[in-house]
């Protein structure tokens, strides 16, 4: 979308100067959540990835929207609502509050929240249902085979597995989630998703689909059988749901109405759709099959262009085992907030966990990497050359080139040279879907700068001759500036820790982006505004220890 054009100035500082290479606006999704359960780690998860990407968008001054929402219908809530004597519509009112107020307390950054029960969403649905049917894609048919209602799902019979129940009778399950399936013969409408195979190995040879494990998955499914997809379900089994327009004894399938949430948040069927609105979708590998086939394959259908991209992530467990309702292990985001704060929790699941691979959650994982990157090496950062002692004039110093000791040149050039390949770093693995890395390097540079703070002491500089005075001021200036631009690029990860870091260096908002800010002008032998400017009040420490981090 963006292309980073430099990142040193001419004569070196490093500069952030993005590009705008396409019109319209970046618009990014997060899948919408089922109201079956209350918003658990994983969930939180996956909107952070979404968010900070949009925010990371914005920082490169880049427009940007992000859609997330709830899915509310289907027999899974149907049953939930029933097991609760709740109406359906009271129960959906409830829980998608709970997700609106996790995302609010997570500070993600959404620009709507769609619901599948809204009156635009039908609206929208029954728009699409009837472009299918127009457009001979939809015809009455009789499907049977395998239905897994845990995932809401139609299994070949390759897709399934035999297993035991806890009495050890022998069902068949879900070979991917375990679930339980059942046989299902019924008459229903049915897309025909067979017809659009070539369609969406064409859509495929873009590689829309990051990372590319994830490619590789869906290209092999699309080697195997492509059966038709039943699209409705008999309304006296599944109530809760959009009626079919034409035909009020069905109920669009839950997934074909989830999935037009994306077409909603874009002002479907209203607003012109060219260029496609929301161009990057963000989703867990569970439903990878859903947005990676069913979903290209129903807007190819209905003449309108697929996804630009699919963002997709792995899972979190919980000591090892995969996190669920039914086992009872799963996080709860709440209490990691009460213990780590939002900030501290943020940080953790963007750091440590890959959207490459699965990742463990311990709560002595979170506590050791808080407490090394946030606590003692940025907040550490942070104190020293911010420190009265060390500081007394709270100002920015003047860097005085002239003063550089031999001695000093290669921890200085290192120093630099961790700071001026940051920013593009951190774009080439945002870029790339890979946050963990982005922030890995980020940490990097931070122990580069404590090391190059601990090896020149400037503490003991302005103890010495003007030399060393004049070589201390400017210990200090490239410290300062390194911690801007840390701060700077950990803005979408932990807008809360940035915003303290930047108030107490005194940094006006309009030096918040990235778009056009120099960094370290002042060692290039620039003008760097910075200097002699006040530091911000006295901030505290920036991430308190946490206890219990030792085995
Ligand atoms: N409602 C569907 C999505 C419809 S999108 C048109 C759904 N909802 S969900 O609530 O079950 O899952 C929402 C997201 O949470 C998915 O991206 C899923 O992968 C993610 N996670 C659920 N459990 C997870 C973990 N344990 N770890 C990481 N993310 C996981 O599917």
């Amino acid at each position: 979308m963006w292309q980073l054009l430099g990142r040193v100035s001419q004569r070196g500082a490093v500069q952030c100067m993005y590009h705008r290479a396409v019109r319209g606006a970046h618009h990014l999704t997060t899948p919408i959540f089922y109201v079956n359960a209350a918003p658990h780690l994983g969930h939180v998860y996956s909107a952070l990835l979404a968010d900070v990407q949009h925010r990371y968008s914005a920082l490169c001054g880049l427009e940007a929207k992000l859609s997330t929402g709830t899915d509310e219908h289907g027999i899974k809530v149907q049953q939930a609502a029933a097991a609760l004597g709740l109406d359906p519509s009271d129960f959906c009112n409830a829980v998608s509050q709970q997700f609106r107020t996790m995302f609010d307390t997570m500070a993600v950054s959404y620009t709507d929240f769609v619901r599948t029960t809204e009156r635009r969403h039908a609206r929208a649905v029954c728009h699409f249902w009837k472009e299918l049917e127009e457009k001979g894609y939809i015809y009455k048919g009789v499907y049977e085979g395998w239905y897994c209602t845990s995932d809401e799902a139609f299994l070949s019979q390759d897709q399934t597995a035999e297993n035991r129940d806890k009495e050890g009778n022998r069902i068949r399950v879900s070979a991917e989630s375990g679930h339980q399936v059942h046989w299902m013969s019924e008459e229903n409408y049915m897309f025909r998703l067979s017809q659009l195979r070539p369609k969406l190995l064409e859509w495929l040879s873009t590689e829309p689909i990051h990372p590319a494990p994830f490619l590789r998955i869906v290209r092999q499914w699309l080697e195997e059988e492509l059966p038709d997809l039943s699209v409705s379900r008999q309304r006296n089994r599944v109530s809760w749901g959009i009626p079919v327009p034409s035909d009020s004894s069905h109920t669009i399938y839950v997934w074909l109405d989830a999935l037009i949430n994306y077409l909603t948040v874009a002002g479907y069927p209203d607003q012109n759709l060219a260029p496609w609105g929301p161009s990057t979708h963000l989703l867990g590998k569970d439903i990878l099959r859903f947005h990676a086939i069913y979903w290209p394959a129903f807007l190819l259908a209905a003449g309108l262009p697929p996804p630009k991209k699919l963002l997709v992530h792995s899972h979190w467990t919980s000591n090892g085992v995969k996190m669920s309702k039914s086992l009872q292990n799963v996080v709860d985001p709440t209490e990691c907030i009460r213990q780590y704060t939002r900030d501290g929790l943020r940080y953790f699941l963007l750091r440590h966990g890959s959207p490459e691979r699965d990742c463990d959650f311990t709560h002595l994982t979170v506590r050791k990497l808080l407490n090394s990157e946030l606590a003692d090496a940025l907040g550490g950062l942070l104190n020293r050359c911010t420190a009265s002692t060390i500081n007394p004039g709270q100002r920015w110093p003047y860097y005085q080139c002239r003063s550089v000791p031999t001695a000093a040149h290669d921890d200085l050039q290192r120093v630099l040279g961790s700071v001026q390949e940051l920013p593009r770093l951190v774009e080439q693995y945002m870029t790339r879907f890979q946050p963990n890395k982005a922030l890995e390097a980020i940490d990097g540079s931070v122990r580069t700068s404590n090391a190059f703070f601990q090896s020149q002491a400037p503490w003991k500089l302005f103890k010495g001759d003007e030399k060393d005075k004049a070589w201390g001021q400017s210990v200090l200036y490239i410290t300062l500036e390194s911690l801007r631009l840390y701060a700077t690029l950990l803005q979408p990860a932990v807008p809360g820790l940035a915003k303290t870091i930047l108030d107490r260096l005194g940094v006006p908002n309009v030096y918040r982006n990235l778009k056009g800010n120099y960094f370290f002008a002042a060692t290039f032998g620039e003008n760097c505004s910075f200097q002699g400017h006040p530091l911000g009040p006295e901030c505290g420490l920036l991430y308190p220890r946490l206890e219990g981090d030792k085995e």
